[in-house]
């Protein structure tokens, strides 16, 4: 196969990295994808640090094995505990690009803003937050908010209804009084339930994810290593997860149809 036409592979802990993979096709019709759930093993940020680079490996591997001409960790807890690895395993060969909280465009909404940062556990404790949480808190109180249980939500196709809606309620309460200038979706889980997150929050709070910038710096990488497609008509997206379940698939491929939620 010409090098060039080699599909990008992308993963996540599941679902989740459907939301970066939208963006990513939305900015590239004309490249093939290949998206790799490992629902299975989701949630990765509520596990041990070890564990998530391990699978991460996995992950990357599985796809490494069906030649992909680029690497997209489209999971912010799989980023934080491993993107350094595959770097150093992968990079020499094909660009390797990881996701991060969108903290720039939500510190700038207003001056002396607050953000809250929507994040799984892992995440929020990582190293590589604390480096991007130094860079903008000259500008903005910024706060950490870990959701466990919430990309349980999305794992199982319950992208809105009461029980989400009061889940999110309970977790968004102490902002009710301090209340918050923007949130940034710090998982690729949670842009797949922005709808019903902006309801709970209300008009007034700015909703920011990291998807596009993701889509952005892999077209800039594709060009470095002088892989974009020169393909003239629209690319193909295949679906693989872990848990071999059809129905999986069939939520994977429904996610990707819908537009921004
Ligand atoms: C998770 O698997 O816990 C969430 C994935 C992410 O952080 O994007």
């Amino acid at each position: 196969m010409d090098e060039m036409q080699r599909p990008i592979g992308v993963f996540d802990s599941g679902v989740g990295g459907i939301s970066v993979l939208r963006e990513l096709v939305a900015l590239m019709p004309n490249e093939n994808f290949i998206f790799y759930g490992d629902s299975k093993n989701a949630p990765y940020g509520t596990k041990t640090l070890e564990e998530v680079r391990k699978l991460t490996l996995a992950d990357a591997e599985y796809l490494r094995s069906r030649n992909v001409k680029a690497l997209v960790v489209a999971c912010n807890t799989a980023t934080s505990a491993a993107i350094h690895i595959l770097r150093e395993k992968y990079q020499k060969e094909i660009p390797v690009i990881g996701i991060e909280p969108a903290l720039k465009p939500a510190v700038s909404v207003k001056e002396n803003s607050r953000v809250l940062v929507m994040a799984t556990p892992m995440t929020l404790r990582e190293k590589k937050f604390h480096n991007l949480m130094q860079k903008f808190q000259d500008q903005a109180e910024i706060i950490s908010l870990p959701c466990p249980g919430l990309v349980e939500f999305v794992e199982r196709g319950e992208l809105s209804g009461e029980a989400l809606e009061h889940f999110l309620k309970n977790l968004f309460a102490p902002y009710q009084e301090r209340k918050v200038d923007a949130v940034v979706l710090g998982c690729t889980h949670y842009p797949l339930v922005r709808k019903t997150i902006q309801k709970v929050l209300g008009s007034g709070v700015a909703v920011f994810d990291g998807g596009a910038g993701t889509a952005r710096e892999t077209l800039h990488k594709l060009k470095e290593y002088s892989l974009v497609s020169d393909a003239v008509t629209p690319g193909t997206v295949q679906f693989y997860n872990s848990t071999e379940d059809q129905a999986m698939i069939e939520l994977s491929k429904y996610l990707l149809e819908q537009r921004k939620m």
